[in-house]
């Protein structure tokens, strides 16, 4: 399972880079919107940070408009996916970026159908929002197997990222279902490190080390 941060938060980005489980970045918008500073600079910082793919979001609605910012995007470097929403000329979009070599997202999918039509004009991963269907009182984890199986029966290339998650279930669900990736907000991975038992049992290990240590003050490891 390949596991993607979704924030702009460079602090957040630079501080599970270097614990070496990042497999990539996706943004969008809104959460750039959340950051300080000139957010062109701060796409152009992740893209310098992380190895992988970083999903960088298109803001035309047409699709002239949005191959002259992917056009832009592409620039910061050779990681860069364009991440481009599903419509209708979003599709034509991907369509034409894929035959000049730039791997697309394609964002804001809610039913296996978009799914299916995104990979089909050549996206490289589709991001369907399981936590915004959840809150629609859909179960957004059925989207999610749904489209797996799709792309299983007819063997897609495509690789399904399961975007808007909430919490660490959404994780193993997705796991448990085999989506090739999760694209999780920064407190949903510090929630998926910690368990109360791992910080117990490492206080009472230290608690018996001092005691071994008081008997034999000049012991070092
Ligand atoms: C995915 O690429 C999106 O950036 C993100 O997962 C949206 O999540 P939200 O529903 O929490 O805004």
């Amino acid at each position: 399972m390949k596991i993607f941060l979704d924030t702009a938060n460079l602090d957040s980005i630079r501080k599970y880079n270097d614990m070496g489980i990042l497999d990539g970045i996706t943004t969008n918008p809104t959460l750039l919107s959340k950051e300080s500073g000139n957010p062109v600079d701060i796409m152009a910082e992740i893209v310098k940070i992380v190895k992988g793919p970083v999903s960088l979001e298109v803001v035309s609605t047409n699709t002239k408009g949005m191959l002259e910012e992917a056009h832009r995007l592409k620039k910061f470097g050779s990681n860069v996916v364009v991440k481009i929403p599903m419509i209708a000329e979003g599709l034509k979009a991907i369509n034409i970026l894929k035959k000049n070599n730039t791997s697309v997202n394609c964002t804001l999918i809610f039913s296996a159908n978009q799914a299916v039509l995104a990979a089909k004009a050549g996206a490289s991963f589709v991001s369907p929002f399981i936590g915004r269907l959840d809150d629609a009182g859909q179960v957004g984890m059925d989207l999610i197997r749904e489209i797996v199986q799709i792309f299983k029966n007819y063997n897609f290339k495509t690789e399904v990222l399961v975007a808007s998650v909430r919490h660490p279930l959404h994780v193993i669900e997705a796991g448990k279902i085999g989506a090739g990736i999760v694209t999780m907000p920064p407190d949903v991975l510090g929630k998926m490190i910690k368990h109360p038992l791992t910080d117990k049992g490492l206080a009472s290990f230290l608690d018996d080390w001092k005691k071994v240590k008081k008997a034999n003050p000049k012991l070092v490891i």
